[in-house]
């Protein structure tokens, strides 16, 4: 049994987990920032890291407790690289490196999007050749991995990612921050009174979402300038129904030109319970090929996700050393 220590501070979560094998959890904690950033409409940098460095130590103190292990019985310490916040990264990662220096272990830095993905293992066995469709805050990114351990992104978005695109939109509606699960539920009551325009690229499978946001707060701004009240659940059905029918339709594009023997679901907003309907229904036109999609803790940032991807990453003996840094454009391995 191989037991990993992964650590996760992207963003604004502080994040440390045990895991066995990659696909058993012994212990995941998440210490969220919610409550501070949603004070100012969204996440402040400088703010998350001074709180990352109070909160680590009792993150990764917690977690080896709940797991009932000592740093003895730890094979490798794995930790987000990048991409994400510098400041946010740098904690986790001299987090990670005094830790496995301290103890002697084995270092395995690792690029966060490595971890959503690999989150399904503690859904399923991974079946290769793989689709993965990862939204999240920082990314919308097609995965094709013809075998384990082995990315290609065979699409992405040419401006804002889907979250982002959910948090601006929430904040013209003043649903607070983050935004997407609030636009999840109020789009439920909505209907398709207003008419936006679909999101259009070039390439077959890049997306885009900027032009979308921006009709929307043109639309708000243009209804108020008029004396009419803007309706929040149909503008966030109609944005919501705008962005996902175009995202799902360039999914399901590829996937009937690749032919994967499993299509996965990544990411925060892979958490939206209108993406995770239309990716099932779809995808019930292709009997033989599975769809994996995670539970909602698996999908938002945590760090039981990198110990998920840390130990494929311990298998192909992808490990660093004590030279490593926070890297917050870093790319996918493999890609240029
Ligand atoms: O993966 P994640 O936790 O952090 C990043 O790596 O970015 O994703 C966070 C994003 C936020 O933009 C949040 O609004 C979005 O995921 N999100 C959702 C939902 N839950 C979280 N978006 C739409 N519907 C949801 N239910
Ligand atoms: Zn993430």
């Amino acid at each position: 049994m191989t037991k990993i220590l992964a650590i996760e501070t992207s963003c604004d979560e502080t994040a440390c987990a045990v895991v066995e094998d990659g696909c058993s959890i012994l212990s995941n904690i998440v210490s969220s920032q919610i409550n501070v950033h949603s004070l100012y409409g969204g996440v402040v940098p400088e703010v998350a890291s001074r709180i990352h460095v109070e909160n680590i130590s009792a993150v990764v103190q917690e977690a080896l407790k709940q797991a009932k292990v000592s740093m003895d019985d730890i094979d490798a310490v794995a930790f987000t690289e990048g991409p994400g916040l510098i400041g946010s990264l740098h904690v986790g990662v001299q987090a990670a490196k005094t830790v496995a220096w301290a103890f002697g272990k084995p270092l395995i830095p690792l690029h966060h999007i490595t971890g959503h993905i690999y989150a399904n293992r503690y859904v399923s066995k991974l079946k290769f050749p793989l689709m993965a469709l990862v939204v999240s805050g920082g990314h919308t990114e097609l995965v094709w991995m013809a075998n384990d351990w082995d990315f290609k992104v065979i699409g992405t978005t040419r401006d804002d990612a889907i979250g982002e695109a959910y948090d601006k939109v929430a904040r013209v509606l003043d649903l607070g921050y983050p935004g997407g699960p609030a636009i999840d539920k109020l789009a439920k009551q909505g209907h398709p009174h207003y008419t936006l325009p679909t999101p259009k690229t070039s390439s077959p499978y890049d997306f885009s979402f900027s032009g979308l946001k921006t009709a929307v707060l043109q639309l708000a701004a243009r209804e108020k300038k008029n004396g009419r009240e803007v309706s929040p659940e149909d503008l966030a059905y109609c944005f919501q129904e705008t962005a996902l029918q175009s995202m799902v339709s360039k999914t399901i594009a590829a996937v009937e030109n690749h032919h994967p023997a499993m299509v996965v679901l990544a990411g925060g907003v892979a958490a939206n319970s209108r993406l995770r309907e239309l990716m099932s229904e779809k995808m019930n036109a292709f009997q033989d090929i599975d769809l994996i999609i995670p539970p909602l803790k698996c999908c938002t940032d945590n760090a039981a996700m990198i110990g998920a991807a840390g130990y494929i990453a311990y298998q192909h003996h992808q490990f660093g050393d004590l030279s490593v840094s926070a890297d917050p454009g870093l790319t996918m391995p493999g890609e240029e």
